[in-house]
């Protein structure tokens, strides 16, 4: 008998495995690796997962962001987008501007246009695939999960009849989800995502704030407009962006509370930042025999690596010439660099440089023998060498890197050197051996991630625990904030403060006519006893 019940109980625990489709865009190898891991921790857990990758950039079109998804369906790219991004070279343009151009998100005006075009072009060449849509209709997903980077994403889920959305951000906050869901936007000391100044901010850094947030606001309505103007006559969802947002389950942002800025968040904000990282104590965080060695050969080691998307080949060659240099004068330290160009003879001369075209970064950020990462301090790479407690040197080349950061270096565990240094050996050198030399540098990267390791809720529990919560009960309206129905005036109490200042002007003025009437009184009763006298 007591067996019978418990054949029911495991019967019952199998039933609750679901179904989730995960909407990932080829689009950045962040954004994929993010939902990627995503799909993994659901498929640890039972759940089945189909990954739907629409190509958004031509040359991402191979990423996956995962190991063991099994269920892959793609799905091509809009022709006019492929014609765009072909004439405007955008991807090789990018890539070699990257290491020039100003690091403020201002400078990225002309991008983000053709950014808002090619979202409308691929919604609409979404909506266009009907026996897709059909064919995902009849898999009755019960969970559908992407970011808010493509709000077309949103109205498809819709289109195959997923009730249940999660929002996964694979940034830090998005404006426009903050915006939607009536979140405070705290700009007057927590910083946006493109603030180059941290949370101490005097009037000039809270004006520079606010605008940035503005800028940001001004993005996300011009690209979820034009996405929204690209769905077909005969859909029937929402069309405000505003109420297709705050209508998620949950929204996932990739930020720590233990690393980023404190910040007001409402209930359905889940912080996951870390959910990726593999570190030495989770047994996961293996090196292969070729990587063993190199780390061997000498006591000090320094990674170099500025991302998937800035390629070190394509730096100008006075960075180049100026690492070079660097690394020559070093000759007791092993400098492993990320270099895109396979088999490349720049660094032949030098004996303790290993050029690779890949590593597995974090595998050698958890190994003891990494002394120093120099990094263009992505989120991703912020993250794992926060969780590694490694020092380092961070050299933001664009978006939100300037702004990781500031968020790494005030844990004291990082130095920030400016990419417009970077053709001055000497400027490299010092940031080097400062963070060497200094030792509370190495303390305090290992103090973090100590905090990050006995953190209360472990991110990838978080992830797993909110999606099956999301499932049992899907979006609820009580976890919507009213504030986000507000308008400004109202949001601010402005117009409290207004009816009181009213008021307040009002009570002057009678005032004054009483002050004014008994001045007359008090001048009459004084003067008239004269008048008696006469
Ligand atoms: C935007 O796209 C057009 C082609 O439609 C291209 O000529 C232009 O260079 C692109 N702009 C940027 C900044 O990529
Ligand atoms: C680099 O060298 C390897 C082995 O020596 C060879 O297989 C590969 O094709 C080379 N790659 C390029 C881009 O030359
Ligand atoms: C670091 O220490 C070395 C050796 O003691 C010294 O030569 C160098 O000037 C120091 N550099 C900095 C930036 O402190």
């Amino acid at each position: 008998m007591k067996f019978s019940i418990f054949i029911l109980l495991i019967l019952a625990e199998l039933c609750t495995t679901y179904k989730v489709l995960v909407f990932n865009p080829a689009f950045g190898a962040s954004h994929s690796n993010f939902l990627g891991k995503i799909s993994d921790i659901l498929i640890d857990a039972g759940h089945e997962v189909t990954m739907l990758i629409p190509v958004f950039v031509d040359g991402k079109k191979d990423l996956i962001g995962s190991k063991k998804v099994k269920n892959i369906i793609r799905l091509g790219q809009d022709p006019r987008i492929y014609q765009m991004q072909k004439e405007g070279a955008t991807e090789e343009l990018m890539r070699k501007k990257i290491w020039t151009m100003g690091a403020e998100i201002t400078s990225m005006l002309g991008f983000i246009g053709n950014f808002s075009k090619t979202s409308a072009y691929q919604t609409d060449y979404m909506f266009a695939q009907t026996e897709l849509i059909e064919q995902l209709r009849e898999e009755k997903f019960d969970l559908g999960i992407t970011e808010s980077l493509f709000l077309g994403a949103f109205s498809f889920f819709d289109e195959i009849g997923i009730k249940t959305i999660i929002n996964a951000d694979s940034t830090l906050y998005m404006n426009g989800v903050k915006d939607a869901l009536g979140e405070p936007a705290a700009v007057s000391y927590y910083p946006g995502l493109f603030s180059p100044i941290d949370d101490k901010m005097d009037f000039f850094g809270r004006v520079k704030n606010l605008l940035g947030y503005q800028f940001g606001m001004w993005f996300s309505t011009v690209k979820y407009d034009a996405e929204i103007g690209a769905l077909p006559k005969s859909y029937k969802g929402s069309r405000d962006w505003r109420k297709i947002l705050s209508s998620v389950a949950f929204n996932f942002v990739n930020s720590n509370q233990y690393i980023d800025y404190a910040s007001p968040s409402l209930p359905k904000t889940v912080f996951v930042g870390g959910m990726q990282v593999n570190t030495k104590k989770s047994g996961k965080a293996t090196l292969s025999k070729e990587w063993d060695e190199v780390l061997s050969k000498r006591k000090t080691n320094v990674l170099v690596s500025f991302g998937s998307n800035a390629f070190s080949c394509d730096m100008p060659d006075e960075f180049k010439n100026a690492f070079l240099e660097v690394f020559a004068s070093m000759p007791e330290t092993t400098f492993i660099w990320k270099y895109e160009e396979a088999n490349s003879t720049l660094a032949n001369h030098l004996p303790n440089v290993k050029l690779t075209t890949w590593m597995p970064q974090n595998d050698i950020l958890a190994d003891d023998r990494l002394t120093l990462f120099i990094t263009h301090g992505g989120l991703g790479s912020s993250v794992e060498l926060a969780y590694q407690g490694k020092p380092a040197v961070v050299i933001p080349l664009m978006a939100d890197q300037p702004r990781n950061a500031h968020m790494l270096t005030r844990h004291g565990g990082a130095l920030q050197l400016d990419k417009t240094l970077l053709d001055k050996p000497s400027e490299i050198k010092k940031a080097i051996e400062t963070v060497l030399n200094d030792s509370n540098y190495k303390k305090n990267a290992q103090r973090l991630a100590k905090i990050l390791e006995d953190q209360p809720n472990k991110p990838k529990d978080v992830v797993l625990k909110h999606c099956d919560f999301a499932v049992e009960y899907g979006p609820l309206e009580t976890l919507n904030s009213e504030g986000r129905h507000l308008n400004t005036f109202q949001y601010y109490s402005l117009d409290i403060a207004f009816a009181v200042l009213v008021v307040f002007l009002i009570v002057l003025f009678i005032l004054h006519l009483i002050i004014k009437f008994v001045f007359r009184l008090l001048k009459r009763t004084l003067l008239s006893p004269k008048k008696k006298v006469d």
